[in-house]
C-alpha cells in the first residue's frame, strides 16, 4: 500500500490529512488499533481525555514503534476543565497519561461558564508551559471560533467537527479557511451510515473502491482532515487505501449533493450556542 502522509496546513503546521479515531474504543482495542493503524501507515491519532483511553494510546504508539515526531497526536479538554487552573492541570494529566506532549489539543466543546476568554487564555497558559505543541477547538459553530480565534494569542489550528457527505457545513470550512486554520471532520464516515449508500456504492465501483473509501478521499480531496475509526483492522486498512484514485469533479459534487438538514447525528452542543445551519 502506498504509505504517503498528505497534510493539511495551518499556521505553518503540517497536519496528516488521515487520522485515525478512537472514540468509543476501550482501552484494549485502542491500543491494539492505534499500534496497527500506525503500521498501515496513519500518522495522525485522535483520542481525548474523555474517551478513557489516553494511556492505552499511549502505549499503542510507543507498541508500534513509529518515531513519536513521525505522528501527529491530538487530544481534549473536557468541558468540566474550563476553568484556568482546571484546564492546565488535566492538559498535565493527559500529556502524563499519554506519556507523550500530544501536539494538539482542543476545548471538545464551546461553553459559556466559564467565560470563553478565560478558557481560551488557560489553553494559551498550557501551551506556554510546553503541555501542548498547538492548540485547537472542536464543535465550534464559525461566529464562536473567530470569537475564541480574538481572545488567542496563538492560531487555533483545527475546529473539529461533525462533517460528512449528510452534512453541508459550508460556513464552518469558509470560516476554518478565512482564519487560515483547518477543518477536521468526526464521525466521516457518518458513523457506518456511508456503506449503504447507493450513490457512493455507484461511485465507489467506477474506481474499484468502497463506498467509505470514497467518502474519505472526497473530504480529503477538499483539503478536510478526517479521523475515521474502527475496531478492525481490514477497515482500517481499507479507510487507509485512498491515495491510487481521484473523484472527479462532478463525482465530487454528486457527493456534496448529498447533504440534507436532517443529517446531524451528535448534536450535544450547550443550548448557549446554535450550528450555523440552525442559527
Ligand atoms: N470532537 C468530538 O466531539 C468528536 C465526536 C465524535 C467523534 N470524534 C472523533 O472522530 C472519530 C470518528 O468518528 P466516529 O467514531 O463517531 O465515526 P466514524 O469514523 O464515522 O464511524 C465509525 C463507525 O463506522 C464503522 N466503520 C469504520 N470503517 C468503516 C468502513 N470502511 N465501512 C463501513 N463502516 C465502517 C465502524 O465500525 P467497526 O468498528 O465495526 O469497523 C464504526 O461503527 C472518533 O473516533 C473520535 O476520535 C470526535
Amino acid at each position: 500500500m502506498p504509505n504517503p502522509t498528505v497534510t493539511a496546513e495551518a499556521a505553518g503546521v503540517a497536519i496528516p490529512v488521515l487520522g485515525f479515531g478512537t472514540w468509543m474504543l476501550e482501552p484494549d482495542d485502542a491500543r491494539r488499533m492505534v499500534r496497527s493503524a500506525l503500521e498501515m501507515g496513519y500518522r495522525h491519532i485522535d483520542t481525548a481525555w474523555i474517551y478513557k483511553n489516553e494511556k492505552a494510546v499511549g502505549e499503542g504508539i510507543r507498541d508500534s514503534g513509529v518515531p513519536r515526531d513521525e505522528i501527529f497526536l491530538t487530544t481534549k479538554i473536557w468541558v468540566a476543565h474550563f476553568a484556568d487552573g482546571d484546564l492546565q492541570r488535566q492538559a498535565e494529566e493527559s500529556a502524563e497519561s499519554l506519556g507523550t506532549t500530544p501536539d494538539l489539543l482542543l476545548l471538545h466543546w464551546p461553553k459559556r461558564k466559564p467565560a470563553m476568554d478565560e478558557t481560551v487564555r488557560a489553553l494559551n497558559d498550557a501551551k506556554a508551559r510546553g503541555l501542548t505543541r498547538h492548540i485547537g477547538l472542536s464543535n465550534f459553530p464559525s461566529a464562536v471560533f473567530r470569537e475564541a480565534q480574538g481572545y488567542s494569542d496563538a492560531p487555533l489550528i483545527t475546529n473539529q467537527v461533525e462533517h460528512h457527505p449528510y452534512l453541508s457545513n459550508q460556513p464552518l470550512i469558509a470560516a476554518a479557511k478565512e482564519l487560515g486554520s483547518t477543518l477536521t471532520a468526526w464521525s466521516p464516515l457518518a458513523q457506518g451510515k456511508v456503506a449503504e449508500d447507493a450513490t457512493l456504492v455507484e461511485i465507489g465501483r467506477a474506481h474499484g473502491k468502497t463506498p467509505g473509501q470514497v467518502t474519505l478521499r472526497w473530504l480529503v480531496q477538499q483539503g478536510i482532515i478526517a479521523i475515521p475509526r474502527t475496531q478492525k483492522e481490514s477497515r482500517a486498512r481499507e479507510n487507509f487505501d485512498i491515495w491510487d484514485f481521484q473523484l472527479t469533479g462532478e463525482e465530487m459534487q454528486r457527493i456534496s449533493a448529498l447533504a440534507r438538514p436532517d443529517g446531524r447525528l451528535g448534536d450535544w452542543i450547550d443550548p448557549d450556542f446554535v450550528w450555523d445551519d440552525a442559527a
